[in-house]
């Protein structure tokens, strides 16, 4: 694991662009996992700058989203994949079948959780997942407690997922309780895992992933066990980490 310090998050957003277009220039048919949330945000807007100014293309990438609310339409703007198309894929030459985003309003979950574990398959498997996590140290919507093996799967999310969600929603009571996500051993499979952070709310959960033990309680403390993880942080993020070699 290797946990890269970066000054601001737009240097973080730099890095980490940098990276993954320094992947899809070396393979141009790279799977890439993408994630949502404030903290990605950073990072697509530097991959779309490098689409339009440096020539990174897009074009062969195939892409699997993290996760999707069960029960909201895709043309929701709070559905992951309207989010997606907004800040993303609408700005770059991605071929529109080669997104991939679990359907939230499949009429039968499990199937649809069974098919997108087989799209995975399919496409050889993730080269690199990008990756949030949750204050309390969830990763896509495998909350405290998820099997740390767990696949592709139906999730019931937990209050203060709910309550951290509500800020883009009305009212609480419009955030969706349940998500179709990626299980924690689904990411675990990917060639590479890059997981951001930034700010201090995320300071507590970021150390507690890194430096504490690995347990489903904190789902995002399985990466200590990934052959070839990036943490990538910003100074706040990292504000309470205590191994951080300061050369
Ligand atoms: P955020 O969410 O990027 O919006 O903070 C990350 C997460 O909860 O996984």
């Amino acid at each position: 694991m290797l946990v890269i310090i970066k000054d601001s998050y737009d240097d973080l957003s730099r890095q980490t662009a940098a990276m993954v277009a320094e992947r899809i220039r070396k393979k141009p048919d790279l799977v890439l996992g993408l994630a949502t949330g404030v903290t990605p945000l950073g990072l697509y807007k530097e991959l779309i700058r490098l689409y339009n100014e440096e020539g990174l293309s897009f074009a062969r990438v195939t892409t699997f989203n993290l996760d999707e609310y069960i029960g909201l339409p895709r043309t929701h703007p709070q559905s992951y994949f309207h989010f997606m198309q907004e800040n993303f894929f609408r700005h770059i030459d991605i071929e529109p079948r080669a997104l991939h985003i679990p359907d939230g309003m499949a009429p039968d979950i499990d199937a649809q959780c069974e098919w997108y574990e087989q799209q995975i398959a399919r496409h050889g498997g993730i080269d690199v997942q990008i990756l949030g996590i949750g204050a309390n140290g969830h990763i896509a919507f495998n909350e405290p407690g998820s099997s740390l093996g767990s696949r592709t799967r139906i999730k019931t999310l937990t209050d203060q997922t709910v309550e951290d969600n509500s800020r883009f929603f009305k009212t609480a009571e419009e955030v969706p309780k349940t998500a179709i996500t990626m299980g924690i051993g689904t990411i675990m499979e990917a060639r590479e895992v890059f997981l951001l952070a930034r700010g201090t709310a995320k300071a507590k959960a970021v150390r507690a992933a890194i430096e504490g033990p690995i347990t489903a309680m904190v789902p995002a403390s399985i990466i200590q066990m990934h052959r070839k993880a990036y943490v990538l942080l910003d100074r706040d993020a990292a504000s309470q980490l205590t191994h951080v070699f300061r050369g």
